[in-house]
């Protein structure tokens, strides 16, 4: 018998070499009890969380947990059904006409995950013959949408016009292009030129689909995301976005201005083939939403915590992702995964949970640990944080 299971060894001795110098497991952690949004339970210490992505806070919201302990109450604890069966629920409903309102479209589709919206809607739409143009660095639910689906996928090097037009330009006269972008790339935190960008794909008559998982809530004036940030948000045809971050819970979706956006529930087979959402997430997930039309305050909180802490990392000698803050995430670069893990691990006993990330989830094989902020960190938590960061990364022998 050839073991199916021999092409993991080499993950299987990496991870073992790791744990092996006694290292806490930094994929393994366990939250034992949630206090807030910012503070948890993690290996029996008491652990700022700087590693989520509660970008809002939205979790401990009071009006979200009663909407989803009444809708518990109201509807049972799940749908047992697809959408397109008996899985539409009141909610349902009511949660894609939130999202209608938020992004001021006029239509939604919520999927069971983020993850689920991009396979969905970008393997339906880019059929046989058509083209889908994406940035190298997109997200592992776009390239694996790309798999799915029958188009033709031509990657370009990340965030560079010049290499996404030329990409363009040799897209054979005629056929049907799909240019997908994200507003916020998520492992170094920097930020896509959709401004541009977008010109460049409209030029090129392709239609344009923004996953703006991590920018929702938090970027833009209305925090519709980076395209509405660059005043780009109409010209793009497809928004992707996930509700386990801003929102606080789970689920995915994809608003559009589409005439004809409808006919996806009926061809679209991550929408159709699974179990809705249910009834508590959904309503869960509108209350959120429609808390975050009014969150500019909040908006305006998170960036100063994230000009903050991205400051005080750099003047302690971190190597950050992105030279100046351009979102909620501030990526600081590890020298490789040993070290890396070394100074995770310093942090958690310190008290702070980031994350480790480490290829292939992370561009040009880098070890990063990711920090993501809340709008509930306090000043003085980031600045608590800052210490924290300083005698790890000194005991550590990062900085
Ligand atoms: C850019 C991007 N798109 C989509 C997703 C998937 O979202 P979900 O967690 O809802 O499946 C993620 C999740 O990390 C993401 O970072």
């Amino acid at each position: 018998m050839n073991d199916l299971f021999s092409k993991f060894d080499a993950l299987i001795q990496q991870r073992e070499t790791l744990l092996a110098g006694g290292v806490e497991d930094p994929f393994n952690l366990v939250m034992e009890r949630v206090l807030s949004p910012t503070q948890a339970v993690c290996n029996g210490r008491d652990t700022i969380l700087l590693g989520t992505y509660n970008y809002m806070g939205m979790t401990f919201d009071p009006d979200v947990i009663a909407a989803g302990k009444k809708a518990l109450d109201d509807f049972g604890s799940g749908t047992t059904g697809s959408r397109v069966l008996n899985g539409t629920y009141q909610g349902h409903r009511e949660v894609e006409a939130a999202l209608c309102e938020f992004y001021a479209m006029d239509h939604a589709m919520v999927f069971s995950t983020g993850y689920q919206a991009n396979l969905g809607i970008i393997s339906t739409i880019a059929g046989k013959g058509d083209y889908i143009i994406l940035d190298i660095d997109s997200h592992a639910s776009i390239w694996d949408a790309c798999k799915m689906g029958d188009a033709e996928v031509v990657p370009f090097k990340h965030n560079d016009l010049e290499a996404m037009e030329r990409r363009l330009k040799r897209v054979p006269e005629g056929a049907g292009i799909l240019v997908v972008l994200e507003g916020v790339y998520s492992m170094l935190g920097d930020v896509a030129p959709l401004a541009e960008m977008v010109a460049i794909a409209k030029k090129h008559g392709a239609m344009v689909l923004v996953d703006e998982a991590h920018s929702m809530g938090f970027i833009g004036e209305h925090g519709r995301g980076v395209a509405e940030d660059q005043g780009v948000l109409d010209q793009v045809d497809f928004v992707i976005g996930t509700f386990s971050k801003s929102v606080g819970t789970v689920g995915g979706f994809c608003v559009s201005n589409h005439p004809k956006f409808e006919i996806m529930r009926l061809v679209c087979r991550p929408y159709v083939f699974t179990a809705s959402l249910p009834p508590s997430v959904v309503a869960t997930a509108a209350t959120s939403i429609r808390k975050l039309m009014h969150g500019s305050n909040k908006r305006a909180h998170l960036w100063e915590n994230s000009r903050r802490l991205h400051g005080g990392l750099q003047a302690l000698g971190f190597q950050l992702g992105t030279q100046e803050p351009q979102s909620a995430i501030v990526a600081v670069i590890m020298p490789n995964l040993e070290r890396g893990a070394a100074m995770w691990e310093a942090l958690l006993k310190e008290g702070l949970y980031v994350n480790l990330a480490r290829p292939p989830a992370t561009p040009a094989n880098m070890t990063l640990l990711r920090c993501s902020l809340c709008a509930e960190h306090s000043a003085e938590q980031v600045e608590e944080i800052l210490g924290m960061f300083e005698r790890a990364g000194k005991a550590v022998g990062i900085i």
